[in-house]
C-alpha cells in the first residue's frame, strides 16, 4: 500500500499536488488545523476519498504524538508553511522554523519512511547575485526579511537532519495563478502590482495618456513566476519516480525567467496605462510607492532581483516537464482580474 503525509495539502500549492498525486496513492493523510467539518475539509474529502485528515498543528511542540497514525507512510512532504509577506518575524520563526523542526522530530519517528519532500523557495538565495545553481545552498548570502530567512533556516534544519532516506528539496518560484484557469487563491506577489495599478487607473484617470508610469523595479531585473498546476505536476513526477531512490536533491521548480520589466510592461498594458516606464531605483521613492499602493515593503527586494535560478538537474532528471513561457499563460494569469473588474 503506497502511503504519502502530507503537511499543506489545503493550501494553494497543496490542493493542485492533490489533484496531481490522486491516482499516484493508497492513502494520502492529510496534516491541517481545520477540523474535519472545515468546509474547505468537506469539499476536498469528498473529491479525494483516499484523503485522511490528521488535526494537528505544525507549531505543536507535541506533533510527533501522531506518529501511531502514520505508521504505513513512506513519503513525506512539508508543504505547510506561512507564505504572507504581511506576517511578522516571530510568525514566520515559529511557523516555518519551529513547525519544520517538529516536522522533523515526527519524521523521526515513522518506522517506515523513505523520503522527506520540503517545499523551498528560491527566497534562499537571499542577496545573492548571479546564477544560483540547484546544488547551491550557503553562500554568505544575506536576508531583507523573515520570510526568505525561514525557509532558509528550515532547509539547514533538513539538511543536518541524520535520516538514512531520501530528501528533496523542491525550491519554489513565485506560484502564479493555474495555466488553464487563472485560479489563485489570494492576491500576492505579482497580483499586488496588477491591483494597485488597476486602482491607480481609476483615481488618475489622465496617467493613461501620460509619457511615463514610474515605478520600483530593477532594469536588469529577472522574475520566475511559474503556474501551480505546473508546479504541482512537477512535484508530481519527482514523488512518483523510483529513479533516483537514496539520492538526495534539490529542485529549482521555477519556470523560464522573465524580465521584470517584460511583466510590468504586460501589467501596465493589461491595466491600459501608459507602457512606457521608467524604473525607480532601490530607496526612499520606491519604498514610498509600494506603501502609498499598501504592498508589503519586504516585496521591494524581490522587485530588484537580478539572480538567474538554474534547473538543469531538474530538466536532466525530468526530460517530460517542461515549463512553459509566459506567453503561454498570460491571458490565464489575467483572468482573475478580468473576472474580477466585470463584477464591479
Ligand atoms: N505561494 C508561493 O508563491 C510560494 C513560493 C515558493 C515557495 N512556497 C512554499 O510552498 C508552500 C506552500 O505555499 P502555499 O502558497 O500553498 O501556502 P498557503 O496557500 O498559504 O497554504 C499554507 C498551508 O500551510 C498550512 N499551515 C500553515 N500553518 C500551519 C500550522 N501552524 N500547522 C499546520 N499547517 C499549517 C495550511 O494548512 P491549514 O490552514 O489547513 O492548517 C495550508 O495548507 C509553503 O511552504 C511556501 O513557503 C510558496
Amino acid at each position: 500500500m503506497k502511503s504519502i503525509f502530507l503537511t499543506g495539502g489545503t493550501g494553494f500549492l497543496g490542493k493542485a499536488l492533490l489533484e496531481a498525486i490522486e491516482s499516484d496513492f493508497d492513502q494520502i493523510f492529510l496534516l491541517s488545523r481545520r477540523s474535519e467539518f472545515d468546509p474547505s475539509i468537506v469539499s476536498l474529502k469528498s473529491r479525494y476519498p483516499k484523503l485522511i485528515l490528521i488535526k494537528g498543528d505544525l507549531s505543536d511542540p507535541n506533533l510527533v504524538a501522531i506518529a501511531d497514525q502514520l505508521k504505513e507512510v513512506t513519503q513525506a512532504l512539508h508543504l505547510g508553511g506561512l507564505y504572507d509577506f504581511k506576517a511578522s518575524d516571530s510568525e514566520n520563526f515559529s511557523t516555518n522554523i519551529t513547525g519544520t523542526h517538529n516536522f522533523l522530530a515526527l519524521c523521526g519517528a515513522l518506522p517506515n519512511l523513505e523520503r522527506i519532500g520540503f517545499a523551498s523557495s528560491v527566497a534562499v538565495a537571499g542577496d545573492f547575485n548571479g546564477v544560483f545553481n540547484e546544488d547551491m545552498f550557503n553562500v554568505g548570502q544575506k536576508f531583507s526579511d523573515s520570510y526568505a530567512f525561514s525557509k532558509f533556516r528550515a532547509e539547514g534544519l533538513i539538511g543536518g537532519f541524520e535520516f538514512p532516506g531520501e530528501k528533496v528539496f523542491f525550491r519554489y518560484g513565485v506560484l502564479v495563478g493555474d495555466s488553464r484557469t487563472g485560479r489563485v487563491d489570494k492576491v500576492d506577489g505579482p497580483y499586488y502590482m496588477i491591483e494597485a495599478l488597476l486602482g491607480l487607473k481609476k483615481k488618475i484617470r489622465l496617467i493613461k495618456y501620460g509619457l511615463v508610469t514610474p515605478l520600483p523595479f530593477d532594469e536588469k531585473g529577472i522574475i520566475h513566476m511559474i503556474p501551480v498546476d505546473v508546479s504541482a505536476q512537477a512535484t508530481a513526477a519527482v514523488l512518483r519516480s523510483e529513479a533516483h531512490k537514496g539520492v538526495s536533491r534539490n529542485y529549482h521548480i521555477v519556470g523560464r525567467p522573465l524580465a521584470t520589466k517584460e511583466l510590468i510592461v504586460r501589467i501596465l498594458r493589461f491595466v491600459g496605462l501608459s507602457e512606457n516606464t521608467y524604473a525607480l531605483k532601490k530607496g526612499f521613492l520606491s519604498k514610498s510607492i509600494l506603501k502609498r499602493f499598501h504592498i508589503p515593503d519586504s516585496l521591494l527586494h524581490y522587485l530588484y532581483v537580478r539572480t538567474r535560478f538554474d534547473y538543469s538537474q531538474f530538466s536532466r532528471d525530468f526530460p517530460e516537464i517542461v515549463f512553459p513561457t509566459f506567453d503561454q499563460y498570460e491571458k490565464a494569469f489575467f483572468s482573475v482580474f478580468d473576472t474580477r473588474e466585470e463584477s464591479k
